[in-house]
């Protein structure tokens, strides 16, 4: 056996360290989870009181994944507010608790905010959103830096039973724009700018740009946070500061009695086909579901410092960094910048400065801090560290390794947790100090998760084997729904395999029961943990005059995880300059963001296609990926000679850039 084979099959023992205070041990998570699968009411019934319940729920689980009778819902009769479940019931104990430790962009900016100074942030911030006329139902949109503003309007929205929708600050603003009219917001939150290493951004003038580029005009009001001091034109009757807006307003803002099934955020993300969906999350189940796993995955004591290095923009961030964290009364940090800047420490330096015991972030950041080299990683032991967490994309085990050898001291659990912004939650990990882990696996299903891997032909494959992953049960934070479009729901995810949710992620299942995410089975490439759907870069790039027709695919990519390589036929067929490239590629930052532009671009005179006229993807990977040899039989295309025409050319273009 390679030594590398052996690195991959390596099997840490449940950590013993002293650090650790699990919740459970191997026995009882095999005990619990049993319980939670034959008897999920029982079981959720007792979990679900880890939040605060203004009414209790009488109904636990209704739900059903058939198409006849396709539905969802958790504590159905159940009312609370998930603000006051992340505020005000700390207050009693914890009120001089720090909820947050701001880290800004420049070393040495932080801020201490409390529970209670959270809680009069939010009040106020509440009362400038009713002031604007935000009722119940209504859905505000956040375009906003990583700061503790962000987090106030998130909580302010929760407070008055409004909805938000978090486009995060990277996109551009015509995918602002796009979000904006489909979800019919009337009010923005922004700030002036966002400070990321050395670059600053300006986020309201995108807000701006977005807002002559909406078909539906429905914005009426957009709030500016002042924060990087940028001068912003401020549009009368439009737009206002908050630090002008709270002053005006009342420090106290009761909370709203919400149905468990009220909708709380919508968040888009990419599919494989059409654009962005909003993804609905609701009050009750999503938030139990948040905290629980928050509790268990992380070990969650009331003394940690626990620091998640998402952006509220994403999923990680709503469930890890606001709701999750938040539920269970816990400090937080957050951090404005980048892992990179001032240099390729600063991560480690903010660990050891704020005495941070639960590190979560992404295999990108941990691939591209590991290329800095080891000094970094290394100056101090980093000894508060206690379990560390991975999420976003496969985390090689290469790469675990080092996460756990450098930055762990071998002493620290690592926590590949695997979910998605559809389940709301946590569903595949590792739990510490109650299992084994093996580097480049996620590991089990967390409670009430009942994992199967589909065959082709839709059968589920008993004990070990590989195929579709898939969900047999519902869970408590699942998705409710696609936001204004039902039927997408349903056909997107539980059309394909009758009775499942289906992931598109597909894994494989161990002789032990441990699950190996082998990564998507549909169009969308996973860049840096970012989701891009490979039909919405080919519609930026249709955009330009000279393209006639456009196919990307996914390149692996030794940081980012994946990257994208675009095949690109133009209307005259000629030969372009790069000129012409810099231009698809500004296309896309215009219509996507920065992060969605591809690694190459190439000029082709055709695509493989079917004699249908479908895009053979499976050979376009091959060939992007320079593994021509591999690409066998190609008989049915339509022009078979095609594949030589183009290999040709990536092997040139592979050439140039080397
Ligand atoms: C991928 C992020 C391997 C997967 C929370 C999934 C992972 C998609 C892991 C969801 C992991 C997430 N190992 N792959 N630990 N975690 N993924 O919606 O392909 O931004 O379907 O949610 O990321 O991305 P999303």
């Amino acid at each position: 056996m390679s030594a590398q084979k052996k690195q991959h099959d390596a099997l840490y023992p449940v950590s013993k360290s002293p650090a650790l205070k699990p919740h459970i041990t191997a026995k009882q998570y095999e005990t619990l989870y049993k319980q939670s699968i034959k008897d999920p009411t029982t079981f959720w019934s007792k979990q679900a009181r880890i939040i605060d319940w203004i009414k209790p729920f009488t109904i636990v689980k209704n739900t059903s994944f058939k198409e006849e009778d396709f539905h969802i819902r958790w504590f159905s009769d159940g009312m609370l507010n998930v603000c006051a479940n992340c505020v005000d019931r700390h207050l009693p104990q914890r009120k001089d608790k720090t909820a947050y430790i701001f880290e800004g962009n420049e070393p040495g900016d932080v801020r201490h905010i409390s529970y209670q100074d959270l809680y009069e942030h939010v009040c106020r911030f509440a009362n400038v959103l009713k002031q604007h006329k935000v009722q119940k139902g209504g859905v505000v949109t956040l375009y906003m830096p990583m700061i503790p503003e962000a987090i106030y309007a998130m909580l302010a929205c929760a407070r008055i039973g409004a909805i938000h929708s978090v486009v995060f600050g990277g996109f551009s603003a015509s995918a602002l724009a796009g979000r904006l009219d489909d979800c019919e917001s009337k009010v923005v939150i922004t700030a002036d700018g966002a400070q990321r290493g050395a670059k600053t951004i300006p986020l309201k003038d995108t807000v701006d740009l977005a807002l002559t580029q909406t078909e539906k005009k429905t914005v009426e009001t957009v709030i500016t946070v002042k924060h990087t001091g940028a001068t912003c034109p401020m549009k009368e009757g439009r737009d206002y500061w908050l630090h002008e807006e709270v002053r005006h307003v009342n420090t106290e803002c009761p909370y709203e009695e919400m149905n468990a099934e009220d909708p709380l955020f919508i968040l888009y993300t990419s599919g494989s086909t059409g654009k962005p969906k909003g993804v609905l999350h609701t009050s009750g189940g999503y938030l139990v579901y948040a905290a629980l796993t928050h509790k268990y995955v992380f070990d969650y004591h009331e003394e940690d410092i626990y620091w998640c290095t998402a952006d509220v923009g994403w999923i990680t961030g709503h469930s890890y960094v606001v709701y999750g964290p938040l539920a269970n009364g816990a400090t937080s940090l957050i951090f404005e910048g980048v892992p990179t800047y001032p240099d390729a420490a600063r991560y480690w330096d903010v660990v050891d400065q704020h005495k941070v015991s639960i590190f979560y972030t992404a295999p990108t950041a941990i691939r591209s801090l590991m290329s800095k080299g080891d000094a970094f990683a290394t100056k101090t032991k980093h000894p508060t560290l206690r379990v560390l967490g991975s999420v976003g994309e496969p985390l090689n085990p290469e790469a675990w390794q080092w996460y756990y050898n450098l930055i762990g001291q071998k002493k620290c659990p690592v926590v590949d947790t695997w979910w998605q912004t559809e389940t709301g939650g946590i569903l595949l990990t590792p739990l510490p100090g109650a299992m084994d882990l093996k580097p480049g696996s996620v590991s089990k299903p967390f409670f009430g998760i009942q994992p199967e891997l589909l065959n082709e032909k839709g059968q589920a494959i008993k004990r070990t084997g590989m195929g579709s992953l898939v969900m047999k049960d519902s869970w408590p934070g699942q998705m409710r729904g696609v936001y204004n479009d039902p039927e997408r729901f349903f056909k997107t995810y539980f059309s394909k395999f009758k009775g499942y949710y289906s992931s598109e992620d597909g894994a494989r299942r161990d002789k032990d029961g441990y699950y190996w995410i082998t990564g998507r089975m549909d169009d969308i490439i996973n860049i840096s943990g970012h989701r891009v759907g490979t039909a919405e870069v080919e519609a930026a790039i249709n955009t330009h005059s000279q393209v006639a027709e456009s196919a990307v695919v996914g390149i692996p990519h030794s940081i980012k995880g994946e990257g994208l390589f675009a095949f690109v036929i133009l209307k005259s067929g000629e030969d372009v300059l790069y000129v012409f490239k810099d231009e698809v590629l500004q296309t896309i930052g215009k219509n996507i963001g920065s992060f969605a532009k591809p690694e190459y671009i190439v000029i082709v005179p055709g695509l493989p296609k079917t004699r249908s006229g479908k895009i053979m993807r499976r050979l376009l990977r091959k060939i992007a990926a320079g593994q021509v040899a591999e690409i066998g039989d190609v008989s049915t295309l339509a022009d078979p000679r095609i594949v030589d025409k183009i290999s040709e050319i990536v092997v040139r273009t592979f050439k140039e850039n080397t």
